[in-house]
C-alpha cells in the first residue's frame, strides 16, 4: 500500500484522530505515532496561506516534521519561523547571534565537554536523575516555546541524530489510574546547572536577567489545538511535584521517564545539511544528539522558537512563574 493510499486511510495510520489530503506538500511519514517528512516545497520562496496551513496541520498530526535540502539564510529561517507565530529572544538563559537575537547557533563542542562532565557535575540546582537528555524546551519558565525550529548548517556524515517522542501518545499508554493520577499533578520545572544555571549570572544583552527560572506546570496539558492530553513531562527539569512526598515523587519520575522514552512513541532524525526540522513543544519530548561524546566531528545547527501561551491543565490551572520572568517575545 502507497503512502498516499495510507494517508486516505486515516484510521490506519495514526489511530483514531482523523488525517488531512495535502494539496500543496507531500507529507511522508516516518513512523505510524510521530514524525513525517514533508517534500515539494522550496523554503526561501514566499509561502501563501494554503501552505501554511497544510504545514501547520502536518506539524498539528505527526508531531514533528522533518524538511530536506533547504538553503536558509538566517533572515529566511527567521521569516519561514514568523508564518508559525511570533518569535521569542535566542534563550532565556544563553544569547542570541549578535545581529539575530532570535537565532541560537549550537555547536557541538561545547555539548560533547558539558556530557563528558555530566558525571562529577557538582555544582548548582539539578534534577534528581541524569536523565541523558530527553527534554521539552524551556519548560523551566512558566510560557515555553510552543515551536522548536532547528536547522542543520554543519552535520556530520554521521552521528548527531535527533530523538523525538510523542507525549500524547505517552499519555494515552498509561492505565487509567495513573493517568487519573498524572491528571490532578502539578510538577515544579527548574534551571539547573545543565541549563547554565549555578555560578555568577550577569545580565543579558537585552538588559534582562538570565534566570534562575521555576515554573508550576501542570503533569498533564490540554493540547491548545486539539484538546488532547498531553504527559507534559519534561526528564531535565522537573524536580518535584506539588504535595507529594519526596519518595514518592522519585519514583513516579522514574516511571515517567520509562513512559516516555518507550520505543513504540519515537522517531529518529538522522540530519544532513540544510534539513530542518520543526516540532511541536506543547506535544514534544526529544534528546539532542546522544552520542555527542563518541564523535569529533563538526556539528553546527541554529534554533529558533516560536512563542508559546501558558499551558492549561485537565482542570483549568494556568502555568505559573515560580522564580524568574516569563519568557519574552519579539515578534
Ligand atoms: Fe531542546
Amino acid at each position: 500500500m502507497s503512502t498516499a493510499e495510507i494517508l486516505d486511510r486515516p484510521q490506519a495510520a495514526a489511530g483514531a484522530r482523523p488525517k488531512f489530503v495535502p494539496r500543496r506538500i507531500v507529507i511522508e511519514p516516518v513512523t505510524p505515532v510521530i514524525g513525517a517528512e514533508i517534500s515539494g516545497i522550496d523554503l526561501t520562496r514566499p509561502l501563501d496561506a494554503e501552505t501554511v496551513d497544510e504545514i501547520r496541520a502536518a506539524i498539528r498530526d505527526w508531531r514533528v516534521v522533518f524538511f530536506r535540502d533547504q538553503q536558509l539564510s538566517n533572515d529566511q529561517l527567521k521569516a519561514f519561523g514568523r508564518h508559525l507565530g511570533p518569535l521569542t529572544p535566542a534563550h532565556p538563559i544563553s544569547e542570541g547571534l549578535d545581529d539575530h537575537p532570535e537565532i541560537w547557533e549550537r555547536a557541538a563542542d561545547e555539548y560533547r565537554e558539558r556530557r563528558r562532565s555530566d558525571e562529577t557535575r557538582a555544582v548548582g540546582r539539578r534534577p534528581p536523575r541524569d536523565y541523558k537528555g530527553w527534554h521539552i524546551d524551556i519548560t523551566f519558565v512558566a510560557n515555553p516555546n510552543r515551536y522548536s525550529i532547528l536547522y542543520g548548517t554543519e552535520i556530520p556524515a554521521f552521528g548527531g541524530d535527533t530523538l523525538f517522542a510523542n507525549l500524547v501518545a505517552a499519555y494515552e499508554g498509561l492505565s487509567p489510574a495513573i493517568r487519573t493520577l498524572a491528571d490532578g499533578l502539578k510538577a515544579v520545572h527548574q534551571t539547573s546547572a545543565y541549563d547554565g544555571g549555578g555560578g555568577e549570572r550577569r545580565l543579558r544583552k537585552d538588559g534582562r536577567k538570565p534566570g534562575p527560572f521555576a515554573s508550576l506546570h501542570p503533569l498533564v496539558r490540554v493540547h491548545p489545538e486539539t484538546g488532547e492530553r498531553v504527559l507534559f513531562f519534561n526528564a531535565g527539569t522537573v524536580s518535584h511535584f506539588e504535595g507529594l512526598k519526596e519518595r514518592e515523587g522519585a519514583f513516579l519520575i522514574d516511571l515517567l521517564y520509562t513512559e516516555i522514552t518507550r520505543p513504540e512513541y519515537q522517531a529518529r532524525f538522522r540530519w544532513r545539511p540544510n534539513s530542518l526540522v520543526v516540532w511541536d513543544n506543547a506535544a514534544v519530548s526529544h534528546a539532542g544528539p546522544i552520542d555527542y561524546a563518541h564523535f569529533d566531528l563538526p556539528r553546527v545547527v541554529r534554533r529558533i522558537t516560536v512563542a508559546g501561551d501558558l499551558p492549561q491543565g485537565v482542570d483549568g490551572f494556568r502555568s505559573q512563574p515560580l522564580e524568574g520572568e516569563l519568557f519574552n517575545v519579539l515578534g
